[in-house]
């Protein structure tokens, strides 16, 4: 048996040291890197410290990480064009083809750290991973004393996806331009390279459109309401428009260069036919029913489920007036001048038929075209949109739903209805990026229902452990069409940055991981490991994030008439304690150990976790309606 054991214990830590691509306990990256080997030793930062770089391309990030450390540490240090600065930044003179375009080498020692890579994009995630091998303190927004000691390390680092995105939606919620920037750095510093700008929706249109100013001057403010979007009152007759705001189109390329000196692209959506309500309050005209009391929708139930989705006031562009394709060539006139990057997003994802079918002019364009069914007028008006597009020198992306009616050739999709969508798109040769509600919603709750933040239906969770396990490649699809993932932030519940924040960290972090590092080095017990320091970091730099990964995940069974309770917590080696008695549950009551059957009655579950005998997580407290409610859920 000992034999045995020895045996075991060589064959473990035979495996540990055939593995440098698992991070020990000194660096703590996210994400992953594809190579790290700790070297030993460490060089530390002092005010004497030089930042070098070789030429005028990598001169940006060299000043930037000056600027960057010159606040905590407090020094004064400058980037100068010289060949061995302490940290010294190189582009290769050579295209080292494993490192691609937007890998880097990183090399710690003694000495001093080199970062080379082939284009500005690698130094600039050389950069970060730099940061984030520096102590927590690095963070900090005022100087502070500390040891700026920088591990010896050994890093070779490249994508494992071209796309690495996240969606902001700044229509339900409007997000000041200083917002939108700090958003993106923080998407930079986990090496995202594509921020989705979804721009426009029911509820404002967000962005200047000279040649139509009513988009803005009526599009972009709707009337002041609380309470939980869906379920506000209408806009009443004669009530001022006071909330919304939007981006002018110098904050717009204001935007767009912060965002390319941090390699992020823009994509920016403006989204029809449906989702349209902000644009046709400021020009009813392109609506089949050309309603003048349309107004910008302030979170109003306005589209009902009676086996299909209904919509109570038309929020859809007129496919079968040529005034709104002509409306569409002005907008993406605009758009496609403003943005330099291919894509430009054009939604169609929800789009309620219901007017168009009622519509004698949609039925007889569909007769003309010898089309029996509104999905497939959708199908027409977006080959209208992508000849728009196409003529300007652009690329259509859409939601899943464009393939429904006839997808045009050069299309990609992004599939958020689960995989399927970007599955069949892939098998036609359309390009995908897969952002499934199931794995990327951050707008979802990432903890008990209980404790988070209300979101619209009941159903919509999405725990750090199930971001962390998504892969963008399904099986039997072709890898090439699959360009990478997304993570969506929908802004419906979401009226402020510091919440957006919340959504958005730690799930980011794991869907980080998910597009940038191999997917063999996927190791969920390190990976939080490593969140648990992101915390840190991000309590240094004033990011917020949800601890929902403390708290205990209780699910309910019902059998032979009993109720039975299986308890677990994401975060590995936590206790949790609970009582049915009415009472506060604390390290003294009962440990959870195995599934509990609890017995009838009006009782209350009151559940906690713990970690080496401190309250770790949030308490949980659970009424009988609420376990009922909860059976199988
Ligand atoms: C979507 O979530 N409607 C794309």
């Amino acid at each position: 048996m000992k034999i045995f054991a020895l045996f075991l214990f060589l064959l473990s830590t035979a495996t540990c040291t055939r593995m440098p691509d698992i991070q020990n306990s000194s660096t703590y990256l996210i994400p992953q890197p594809v190579e790290i080997q700790q070297s030993g030793g460490s060089f530390v930062l002092t005010m004497a410290s030089t930042i070098g770089f070789d030429n005028q391309e990598s001169r940006k990030i060299a000043e930037m990480l000056a600027q960057k450390l010159n606040v905590p540490t407090g020094f004064s240090i400058k980037a100068q064009q010289i060949r061995a600065g302490a940290i010294q930044f190189n582009l290769n003179k050579v295209f080292v083809a494993q490192i691609g375009k937007e890998g880097y080498a990183l090399e710690s020692t003694p000495k001093g750290v080199v970062i080379t890579a082939n284009e500005p994009a690698g130094l600039f995630y050389g950069m970060q991973t730099l940061l984030q091998l520096l102590p927590k303190e690095i963070e900090s927004k005022t100087a502070i004393k500390t040891n700026w000691t920088i591990p010896g390390v050994k890093i070779t680092d490249y994508p494992r996806f071209a796309w690495r995105g996240i969606m902001l939606d700044v229509s339900r919620n409007f997000f000041s331009k200083e917002d939108v920037k700090l958003y993106i750095e923080q998407i930079s510093r986990f090496k995202y390279n594509t921020f989705h700008w979804h721009l426009t929706d029911d509820n404002g249109w967000r962005i200047e459109i000279k040649s139509l100013p009513k988009l803005t001057e009526v599009g972009a403010w709707r009337v002041p309401r609380s309470g939980h979007f869906g379920q506000r009152a209408e806009p009443k007759t004669g009530e001022a428009a006071t909330v919304g705001g939007f981006y002018t189109q110098d904050d717009i390329k204001e935007i767009i260069q912060y965002a390319q000196d941090r390699n992020v692209t823009i994509v920016p959506e403006i989204d029809v036919p449906g989702h349209s309500m902000a644009a046709i309050a400021a020009y009813p005209e392109l609506s089949c029913t050309k309603n003048q009391n349309t107004k910008v929708n302030p979170g109003t139930a306005f589209a009902i489920f009676d086996g299909k989705w209904k919509s109570l006031i038309d929020n859809t562009l007129n496919p079968s007036d040529e005034k709104v394709y002509e409306f569409l060539d002005k907008v993406f006139t605009e758009v496609a001048s403003l943005f330099p990057n291919q894509y430009v997003h054009i939604g169609g994802d929800e789009c309620f038929k219901t007017y168009w079918a009622a519509d004698a002019n949609c039925r007889a364009l569909m007769k003309k075209l010898n089309i029996t069914n509104v999905e497939n007028l959708q199908g027409y008006f977006m080959s209208r949109v992508d000849k728009i597009l196409k003529d300007k020198g652009k690329k259509i992306l859409g939601w899943n739903e464009i393939l429904e009616g006839g997808i045009s050739p050069g299309a990609t999709v992004m599939s958020w209805q689960g995989i399927e969508g970007g599955i069949k798109a892939a098998k036609m040769g359309h390009d995908v990026v897969m952002t499934p509600s199931t794995f990327a919603y951050l707008d979802y709750q990432q903890g008990d229902q209980t404790i988070e933040p209300y979101i619209y239906a009941d159903y919509c969770k999405l725990r750090l452990k199930k971001c962390y396990g998504f892969d963008p490649v399904p099986d039997g699809v072709e890898a090439k069409y699959i360009l990478g993932g997304q993570g969506n932030l929908w802004t419906e519940q979401i009226p402020t940055l510091r919440h957006a924040e919340y959504m958005t960290w730690p799930r980011a972090w794991a869907l980080s991981e998910v597009f940038w590092s191999p997917k063999k080095t996927k190791n969920w017990p390190n990976f939080v490991q490593r969140v648990e320091k992101q915390f840190n970091r991000a309590d240094f730099a004033e990011i917020n994030h949800s601890l929902a990964i403390y708290d205990a995940i209780i699910n309910i069974r019902s059998k032979d008439g009993k109720l039975k309770v299986e308890m677990e917590t994401e975060m590995p080696g936590l206790d949790i304690f609970y009582t049915i008695d009415d009472t506060m549950p604390d390290s003294y009551s009962t440990k959870y150990t195995k599934p509990v059957d609890l017995p009838n009655g009006p009782i209350t579950l009151r559940v906690i976790s713990y970690r080496n005998g401190k309250p770790i997580g949030h308490l949980i407290t659970l009424k009988q309606d609420d376990l009922k409610r909860r059976i199988n859920g």
